[in-house]
């Protein structure tokens, strides 16, 4: 097994910790969800360029490129960051007000999109592409 799919294992624990800060019946008080929301972002941009520079290179010599799980795989990377960009530009300069995201029509529609296309593409990833990867190499 690579080394980095431990790191990546640790990753998606650590987005689906924050997700669930974010579910509409777990927003805290005593951070802005507006914090809480930069923090998933930032940390989903910084993970999905781990995967992209480690687990999707790794498979794309046995994997198509066109079509099937790695296909899959960048192109929910891709709906992810235009959501998620959307996200910053909506929260960007507002993260001192605690009830941003509630007020922000925005954060309000793309939110609940974001957590669900995340965890749809956790579970993707971890039941297609982590299990190939698990058969690597550890040099890989
Ligand atoms: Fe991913």
């Amino acid at each position: 097994m690579p080394p980095w799919l431990h790191e990546l294992t640790m990753d998606h624990a650590r987005l689906r910790a924050l997700a669930s800060r974010l579910q509409p019946h777990r927003v805290e008080t005593d951070q802005p969800p507006g914090a809480i929301l930069l923090e998933l972002l930032l940390f989903l941009d910084q993970h999905s360029q781990r995967e992209e520079e480690t687990l999707f290179r790794a498979l794309s010599p046995i994997l198509p490129t066109g079509r099937g799980p790695l296909a899959v795989a960048r192109a929910e990377h891709a709906a992810l960051d235009a959501v998620g960009g959307r996200l910053r530009l909506a929260i960007g300069v507002r993260l001192d007000h605690p009830e941003y995201p509630v007020a922000s029509r925005t954060v309000r529609h793309d939110l609940p999109r974001l957590l669900w296309l995340l965890e749809r593409h956790l579970c993707a990833e971890e039941t297609s592409l982590f299990p190939l990867a698990e058969r690597l190499p550890a040099g890989s």
